[in-house]
């Protein structure tokens, strides 16, 4: 059975329905519907939007010279320049698989410290996410559009860009930093190591560039998931992953369906069991992603350490009652914190095109195999290369390259590659996060440094400060301003010592 993490956040329910077989439902980095109501919600609750939108005219193919590569297509940015002047430094977020204005809201991070470096903010859309679709709406089509979607287009793109941004702002000599969370991390670091001219360090949050190949076991993410829920009760442990042969017993039956149905208060009468399997995976996926320490709206609104409060639930329950009604009631915490929703969408819509950008990237280069051991919560389930390209060769006509990622931008033997090579990287992780199993967590030199946090979750540090923030939050970023200042005196002292050469 093919398990393949889809995205760092996007699509963990889609690539389920449309990539694999029932029993594997795979992470992404986030549920489409959720993202798309949250967009909504982000928008409609009126904190006056702190950034302008330009698009900027971008070359579609960065490596070859065909005559189509010269096409342009309209990519999306957002800048904030109340703090800044000229020569000061520019805060570049390496946009990843979603709207750019979600990702700019949910990094408060960096208008937060905007003031005290007096720098330029520069949220830049990732091509084909959001409205940066070079091909417009056919813009998923078929791999002959698609082709153009990959991390090192990404890049160049981020790259020119800036170029052009610093050259019509008349400051060349700023310093640039690049700021990204999870595949946007990935992003940032690179950016680091493949543009060190261009930008000259990169606080890469929660970017499991260590997901590729066979660098960590392939169990990493699950078994994660799986410790956050034990570490609060082994009961609660044990109820979820107890839930799921329970679920599995109901028959498939119109009967049997209609009370499971009544049971999980869906808006409409369930098909299988294996979206309310899907629903239930994703509650406890996500829940222990954003483990935050306190109350936030990042994917759905939740109480400060959800997963905490969600093993309450379970613990609480008469003895007697089944482990699946356990666990109904404790991805209920996910799905209605809020006490808004009336029923459960829970089969969601397959979208009809089935194509989406990031189940596209995970068919080509973000190949992260998954699997889930016996130790882990949820049904163990090996990783079969074979069923998976075959899937994206169905899908999409392509074949992955799953050694693509590793071989473009290295991975194996971190530690000893960039203590020789590569500077001014922070990777920063929270251990309640499943990624941080793909980050690195150790310190690597001088100048690449890794800050863990025990209880810290999905980039936790980008969210904006609040009076609640955990003493280990706020020394976080305290750090993370620290370090990038030291980055930036540095440059800064480089080029005084360059223009007195000049002169002498
Ligand atoms: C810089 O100015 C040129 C010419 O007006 C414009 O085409 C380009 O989009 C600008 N660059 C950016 C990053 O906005
Ligand atoms: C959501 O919570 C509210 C308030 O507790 C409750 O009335 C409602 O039934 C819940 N919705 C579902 C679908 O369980
Ligand atoms: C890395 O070094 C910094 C100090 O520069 C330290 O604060 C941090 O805890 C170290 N990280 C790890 C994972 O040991």
């Amino acid at each position: 059975m093919a398990t393949c993490l889809s995205l760092l956040f996007l699509f963990l329910i889609t690539s389920s329905v449309t990539l694999t077989t029932p029993a594997n439902s795979l992470p992404a980095f986030f549920p489409r519907a959720t993202y798309q109501s949250l967009i909504k919600q982000a928008k409609s609750p009126k904190p006056k939007f702190p950034f302008k939108t330009h698009y900027f005219p971008q070359t579609l193919d960065h490596f070859t010279f065909q005559p189509k590569s010269s096409k342009i297509f309209y990519q999306k940015y957002l800048i904030n320049s109340q703090y800044w002047h000229k020569g000061a430094p520019i805060f570049l977020y390496t946009g990843n698989e979603g709207d750019i204005e979600w990702f700019a809201a949910n990094t408060g991070f960096m208008l937060d410290i905007a003031p005290k470096f007096k720098a330029l903010l520069v949220f830049i859309e990732h091509r084909f996410y959001g409205e940066s679709m070079p091909f417009g709406k056919d813009s998923y089509q078929s791999a002959k559009t698609l082709g153009y979607l990959n991390s090192q287009q990404a890049l160049a793109d981020f790259a020119v860009l800036i170029r052009s941004l610093k050259q019509n702002l008349s400051s060349e000599a700023s310093a640039v930093v690049a700021f990204g969370g999870s595949y946007g991390g990935m992003l940032a670091a690179w950016f680091r190591l493949k543009y060190p001219h261009i930008a000259v360090g990169a606080l890469a949050s929660s970017a499991p560039i260590l997901q590729f190949d066979k660098i960590i076991p392939w169990s990493s993410f699950y078994d994660a998931v799986s410790q956050d829920f034990k570490d609060v009760s082994r009961n609660c442990y044990e109820v979820i992953k107890g839930s799921w042969a329970e679920l599995e017993a109901i028959s498939t039956q119109k009967e049997a369906l209609t009370e499971l149905s009544k049971a999980f208060r869906t808006c409409k009468s369930l098909h299988s069991t294996t979206s309310a399997r899907d629903w239930l995976w994703a509650a406890f996926v996500y829940t222990a992603m954003v483990n935050y320490p306190t109350e936030a709206n990042f994917m759905k609104p939740l109480p400060a350490y959800p997963v905490q409060q969600m093993c309450k639930i379970i613990d609480k329950f008469p003895s007697g009652a089944t482990k699946l009604s356990c666990a109904f009631a404790a991805a209920s915490l996910y799905y209605n914190y809020s006490q808004a929703e009336n029923c459960f969408e829970i089969e969601q819509e397959v979208d009809p095109h089935g194509l989406h950008g990031w189940d596209w990237q995970t068919c080509t280069e973000m190949v992260m195999p998954m699997t889930r051991s016996k130790e882990s919560m949820f049904p163990p389930s090996g990783f079969d290369y074979e069923e998976f390209a075959e899937q994206c060769q169905m899908k999409y006509g392509v074949l992955p390259r799953p050694h693509w990622i590793t071989t473009e931008f290295g991975g194996q033997r971190i530690e000893k590659v960039l203590k020789r090579f590569g500077s001014n990287i922070i990777f920063s992780n929270g251990m309640q996060d499943p990624w941080s199993r793909g980050g690195v967590l150790k310190n690597i030199s001088a100048s690449i440094i890794a800050l863990v946090t025990e209880k810290g979750a999905h980039h936790v540090d980008f969210r904006s400060a609040t009076k609640e923030d955990p003493d280990w939050l706020t020394e976080l970023r305290r750090q993370e301003v620290e370090i990038i200042q030291k980055w930036l005196n540095e440059y800064h002292a480089d080029l005084r010592h360059a223009s007195t050469e000049v002169l002498v």
